[in-house]
C-alpha cells in the first residue's frame, strides 16, 4: 500500500511524491519536462524572477547596518524576495537580559522585507550559539524554561510576518559519530528540540517550522543520516516539524555533493519542504559557477524545495569575504556564479542538462534470508533513466539484474542495460534491514 501527496506549484505541474511505509517506496525527483516545452513564459532577468517561474524563492541574509548602502538594498531589492536576518533574530541579539526583549534590528529588518514585497525567514529561535550571557551559564529546568519561554516570546512577537522559522539550528555533532551536539540545550534532555517545536507551534501556527543546519548535504554523511532519521521519527509521532534547511556552506573542505538532489530528495519524501538557507560556495569563476548551477538543478529536482537563499549580497558582505563565496562582487557587480544561477532557473527542470527530468521509481522488498535480501525496482515515465539508489548503514551490493548498477555501499547507481524497466538487486545486510532509498532521473 501506498500513500500519495501531491505538490502542486504555481506555474509547473510538478510531479506526486508517494511514500510507502511498509513494503513499497516510491520516490520521485521531477519536474514536468511538458512545461519547459509548452510555456511561452519569458526569462525571469532577476533570480526573484526566475525563481518564481516554478513557484520558488530566492532569498538572502541581510544585515540591519547595511540598509543605509544604497548599493546593498538597491540589488537586495531588485534581486531577492525571501529576507533572512542575519543576526539581528538570534537569541543574543532579541532577549540580551533574560526577559528582556530587543527587536529593533530585528524590526527594521522585517519593516524593510515588508515594505518592498519581500516574505522573511526567521533565524533563529534555539541555538548553542550566539546565546546572551546569562543564557550560557544556565543548565537543567530553569534553561530548558528560559529556552521555551523565548522560542514563545520571539515567535509571538513576529506571529504572522514569519515565512518559516529556522527553530532550532545545529543541533548534530560533526564527524561521523550521528549524535547530536553537546550543549547546554543538549544537556536539558533529549526532547529539547521537539520541545522547540512545539512551542513555535504555539506561538505562530502559520509559519512553517524548520530544522536548520550545515554539512548535510551529503546523503552519505552520519550527520545527514542523523538528521533524516530525527526528522522521520518527529514526523512519525506528530512533532510539528514543516520543514528542513539546508545551510550549503561550500568550500574545498566541503565541496558541492555529487547526490545533492538525493538528499533533497529523500528529506522531501518524509513529507517535510526542503529549503537552502545559507548558500555560499568558497571560489572564483567557471568552478564556482557550475557549483551554483549544480545546487540549483538540485533544489528546481525536487518539487518540494520551496525556496533558496544565499547568505548575504555581495562578497564583501560575506561572513568569510575572504572565499568570494556569493553572486556579486564587492562592487555590486553580477559574477559568471550569478549567470549560472540565473540561466539554471530561467532553465527549470533539467536545464537541458542531464539529472533531473521527469520519471518515477518504485522501490519493493523481495526475497529475504539470513544474511541478505532482494529489492526490485520499477521505473515508469522514461525509458533513459538513472536511478540513484542510498543503501542504509553497512548494506553492500551482492548481485544485481536487468540493471548496469555502479558502485558498491553508500550510493549505488543504476541505469539501463537493454532490459527493460524493472531491475533488482540482492543486498548484504551487514545489520541493516531497512529498504533502501531511490531516486530517479532522466537522462
Ligand atoms: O556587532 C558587533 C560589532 O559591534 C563589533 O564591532 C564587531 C567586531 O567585533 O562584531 C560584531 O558582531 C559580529 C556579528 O557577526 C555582526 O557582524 C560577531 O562578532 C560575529 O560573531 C557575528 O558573526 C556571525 C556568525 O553567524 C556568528 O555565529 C555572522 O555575521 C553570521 O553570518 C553567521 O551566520 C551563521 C548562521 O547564523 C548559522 N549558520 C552558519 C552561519 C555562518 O557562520
Amino acid at each position: 500500500m501506498t500513500r500519495t501527496r501531491t505538490s502542486q506549484h504555481s506555474r509547473r505541474s510538478l510531479r506526486a511524491i508517494s511514500f510507502g511505509t511498509l513494503a513499497a517506496v516510491v520516490l520521485t525527483s521531477a519536474v514536468s519536462v511538458g512545461v519547459a516545452a509548452t510555456s511561452a513564459q519569458a526569462a525571469g532577468s532577476t533570480l526573484q524572477a526566475a525563481a518564481a517561474e516554478s513557484g520558488r524563492y530566492f532569498g538572502t541574509a541581510i544585515a540591519a547596518n547595511k540598509l543605509s548602502d544604497s548599493q546593498y538594498t538597491t540589488i537586495a531589492n531588485r534581486e531577492f524576495n525571501m529576507v533572512t536576518a542575519e543576526n539581528e533574530m538570534k537569541l543574543d541579539a532579541t532577549e540580551p537580559n533574560q526577559n528582556q526583549f530587543n527587536f529593533t534590528n530585528g524590526d527594521r529588518i522585517v519593516s524593510w522585507a515588508r515594505s518592498n514585497g519581500k516574505q522573511v525567514r526567521g533565524h533563529t529561535l534555539a541555538w548553542h550559539s550566539q546565546q546572551p550571557g546569562w543564557m550560557q551559564n544556565m543548565s537543567g529546568t530553569a534553561l530548558r524554561n528560559a529556552m521555551l519561554n523565548h522560542v514563545t516570546q520571539v515567535a509571538t512577537h513576529y506571529r504572522g510576518q514569519i515565512h518559516s522559522w529556522d527553530v532550532v539550528n545545529e543541533a548534530f555533532a560533526d564527524g561521523s559519530s550521528g549524535a547530536r551536539r553537546d550543549s547546554n540545550l543538549q544537556r536539558t534532555g533529549n526532547d529539547w528540540i521537539e520541545a522547540a517545536f512545539r512551542a513555535a507551534r504555539a506561538a505562530d501556527p502559520n509559519a512553517k517550522l524548520c530544522y536548520n543546519d550545515y554539512n548535510t548535504d551529503n546523503w552519505s554523511h552520519a550527520k545527514t543520516q542523523a538528521v533524516y532519521n530525527m526528522v522521520r521519527d518527529f514526523k512519525s509521532r506528530g512533532v510539528p516539524i514543516d520543514c528542513v534547511g539546508f545551510q550549503a556552506h561550500f568550500n574545498s573542505g566541503n565541496p558541492v555533493p555529487s547526490n545533492y538532489h538525493t538528499t533533497l530528495g529523500n528529506f522531501a519524501a518524509l513529507g517535510v519542504d526542503v529549503q537552502i538557507t545559507e548558500l555560499d560556495i568558497a571560489g572564483s569563476g567557471t568552478s564556482q559557477a557550475e557549483q551554483y548551477r549544480g545546487i540549483m538543478q538540485a533544489c528546481l529536482a525536487v518539487a518540494r524545495c520551496t525556496g533558496v537563499s544565499v547568505w548575504g549580497v555581495r562578497d564583501s558582505d560575506s561572513w568569510r569575504a575572504g572565499d568570494t563565496p556569493l553572486l556579486f562582487d564587492g562592487n555590486g557587480n553580477k559574477k559568471l556564479a550569478y549567470n549560472y544561477t540565473l540561466d539554471a532557473l530561467n532553465a527549470g527542470g533539467n536545464g537541458g542538462n542531464p539529472g533531473a527530468g521527469d520519471c518515477t521509481v518504485t522501490v519493493t522488498r523481495a526475497e529475504e534470508w539470513n544474511d541478505r535480501f532482494n529489492v526490485t525496482f520499477a521505473v515508469s515515465g522514461t525509458s533513459s533513466w538513472r536511478v540513484s539508489i542510498g543503501l542504509q548503514g553497512g548494506q553492500s551490493l551482492q548481485n544485481s539484474w536487468n540493471a548496469a548498477i555502479s558502485g558498491t555501499s553508500g550510493t549505488l547507481t543504476a541505469t539501463p542495460n537493454g532490459n527493460g524497466n524493472s531491475f533488482g538487486i540482492t543486498l548484504y545486510k551487514n545489520g541493516s534491514t531497512g529498504l533502501p532509498s531511490a531516486t530517479c532521473s532522466t537522462t
